[in-house]
């Protein structure tokens, strides 16, 4: 069988660690592309990383481009074009310069791979799948944002360490917007199995909400100069591999709900079935009414930033 091929569009710190862990992780050849003054960059990363494999022995194909023909035949785009955030920026602060750049790399992926199941990282992450999915005209089975995947990576990892238990059998979703609105469903969160809510208290989980919500925004702090890199990547691939190995994985996405959560027309993270299909199903469950009452929140958020597109 021929290997997949896997697209980086924007070969910057997302990006390039995305091409390291798709190719760790054998999901196929890869290409990183980013534009013509970037072009060494990409390049030399790729060369870089093809020099890693013997050390870590696979034989994915990596390779940098800033031409768009390259791209043709591929499978799964992920996409983290655009210019990151620098402290005291909100992720919409990046929609004026973001929106050109999405819209000009839907219209190429649309011209060069009409079948490709695409991965959107590139922030205001709501706004930026649904201009996406806009421009491009893709079925939404094609579409997906990485928000939740993180969020809910994010929550996790503050609960273990919370906890002291491992982080492997921590369970919980955040579902809603990619920003401060986000709705983290406690009430579903277990550690092996046992509910979270018995082993922390109120105010302690409190505090660990809070920190998920912002917790983009602290490494944002930390850094001076840029946006988390590691973790968005690895949630990125979780979603790939899920698609490429059709492992039908239940992670939050934000995907184009018709209907449910009784949210209509809007990419929104909710749980979602990702395989060969692509999004292939969204998993709804009834909500509390303070859940319901944090969603419709979050998308009164995630429809003001998408109104700002003009799509
Ligand atoms: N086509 C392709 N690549 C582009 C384009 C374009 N039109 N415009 C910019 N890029 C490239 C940049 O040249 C850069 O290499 O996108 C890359 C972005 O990389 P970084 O600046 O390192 O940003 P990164 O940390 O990877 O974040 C990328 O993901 O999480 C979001 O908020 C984050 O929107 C940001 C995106």
């Amino acid at each position: 069988m021929a290997r997949k091929k896997i697209t980086m569009i924007g070969g910057g710190q997302i990006g390039g660690n995305l091409a390291l862990l798709a190719a760790q992780k054998e999901l196929g050849d890869i290409v990183i592309f980013d534009i013509p003054q970037a072009e060494g960059m990409v390049k030399g990363k790729a060369l870089d990383l093809m020099q890693l494999r013997p050390h870590d022995g696979y034989d994915a194909n990596i390779t940098g481009t800033s031409d768009w023909n390259d791209v043709k035949g591929t499978d799964v785009f992920i996409i983290t074009a655009g210019i990151p955030r620098k402290p005291g920026m909100d992720r919409e602060d990046l929609l004026g310069i973001n929106l050109g750049i999405m819209k000009d790399v839907a219209t190429h992926i649309k011209e060069q791979a009409p079948n490709a199941f695409v991965i959107v990282i590139s922030n205001p992450l709501d706004a930026m799948v649904y201009t996406f999915y806009k421009v491009s005209g893709f079925p939404k089975n094609q579409v997906i944002g990485m928000a939740g995947a993180l969020d809910s990576g994010r929550f996790r990892t503050f609960i273990a360490m919370e906890t002291g238990y491992s982080v492997q059998d921590v369970t919980c979703m955040v579902l809603g917007g990619h920003g401060d609105t986000m709705v983290p469903i406690t009430r579903l969160a277990t550690i092996g199995g046992v509910p979270v809510t018995d082993l922390i208290s109120p105010e302690r989980i409190k505090e660990i909400e809070d920190r998920t919500r912002v917790a983009g925004g602290e490494i944002v702090k930390l850094f001076g100069n840029g946006s988390a890199f590691y973790a968005p990547a690895q949630s990125a691939i979780e979603m790939a591999e899920s698609f490429i190995r059709d492992k039908k994985r239940v992670i939050p996405c934000a995907s184009l709900c018709e209907g449910e959560f009784g949210i209509d027309g809007y990419f929104i993270g909710v749980p979602s079935v990702i395989g060969s299909g692509g999004v292939e199903k969204i998993l709804e469950f009834s909500l509390t009414d303070d859940e319901k009452a944090g969603l419709n929140k979050t998308l009164d958020a995630v429809k003001k930033t998408v109104g700002e597109t003009g799509l």
